[in-house]
């Protein structure tokens, strides 16, 4: 079944067309406490978020919510300075505007980033984790950006997952990381909605359910991206490790600025690992058209 014209993501598409003369091919999202990835960004476009019709705003610190279209390793990016989370209390289909916006710009390759728990007892914080695969708490649970009729000049009805995270984009990772003397992970990302960070009783079941990290957000805009034709790389930035058995205090955790420090102290390394991976993207070995 096809839905009528005029979509909100056609409003916002049009309305950057008609203001920059970038034509982004990667589109890349920075979640929390990476949003000096933008840094990198070469003569740089900045669209608040709140300018651009139908863009959902970020209402958390550490989300800056700006769309920054410029050039990253001489390719043209279109780079999310910040994302909204369906915790914020959007539905899942706002939260993944921006991705349907970047697909009408012509977005083909998409570089999610994300802070996330260690559940894998092997990691530590501050590694790098790339995304083999995904498991969606919400999803399993009926909150879907692609739930509703399907709108086939957007995508099929029933979209594949069986290699969501690109396995090109995937060894490019590793290939660049190696070469950057980075070390690298590879597991898999459990989404749940939060806000709230979890009981050690839902880590020890996240855990058994084959998770190796948790965090609030990616798996939505992952799932339009896939919807929308592009090619995924998920990269996970570990920014603390789960605890799996009750603390005996009474003293509360202060997690979220944790999460933003060592944000902040790995930004460098992702942003050269992302600026890496773009680089790449141009070799005819990496064919972009998958
Ligand atoms: N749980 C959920 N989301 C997160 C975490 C966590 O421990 N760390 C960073 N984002």
């Amino acid at each position: 079944m096809t839905v009528a014209n005029a979509l909100p993501h056609d409003d916002a598409a049009n309305w950057l067309l008609a203001r920059t003369a970038y034509r982004p091919t990667v589109g890349i999202i920075a979640g929390s406490g990476l949003g000096e990835l933008a840094d990198g960004v070469a003569h740089p476009e900045v669209f608040p978020y709140a300018d651009i019709p139908h863009f959902p705003t970020s209402t958390v610190a550490g989300h800056a919510g700006q769309l920054v279209l410029g050039l990253l390793a001489g390719v043209p990016v279109c780079l999310m300075r910040g994302r909204v989370h369906f915790y914020e209390g959007y539905s899942m289909q706002e939260i993944t505007l921006p991705v349907r916006v970047m697909a009408r710009l012509g977005v083909r390759t998409c570089i999610v980033t994300n802070a996330a728990g260690g559940i894998n007892p092997d990691f530590e914080v501050g590694d790098i984790m790339v995304i083999q695969d995904h498991i969606n708490l919400p999803g399993l649970a009926g909150h879907n950006p692609l739930r509703g009729p399907n709108d086939d000049r957007l995508g099929p009805r029933f979209p594949d997952m069986s290699n969501a995270y690109s396995p090109t984009l995937r060894r490019l990772a590793h290939q660049v990381a190696g070469e950057l003397g980075l070390a690298l992970r590879e597991g898999v990302y459990v989404m749940v909605a939060g806000p709230n960070y979890e009981t050690p009783a839902e880590l020890r079941y996240l855990r058994l359910i084959g998770a190796d990290a948790v965090g609030m957000s990616t798996v939505p805009e992952v799932l339009v991206a896939r919807h929308s034709g592009m090619r995924v790389l998920g990269l996970s930035l570990i920014t603390n490790k789960v605890i799996f058995t009750p603390r005996d205090t009474d003293e509360p955790l202060e997690l979220h600025q944790e999460v933003l420090d060592v944000g902040a102290r790995r930004a460098k390394d992702l942003q050269r690992l992302v600026v890496g991976v773009v680089e790449r993207l141009q070799e005819p070995s990496v064919d972009q058209n998958r």
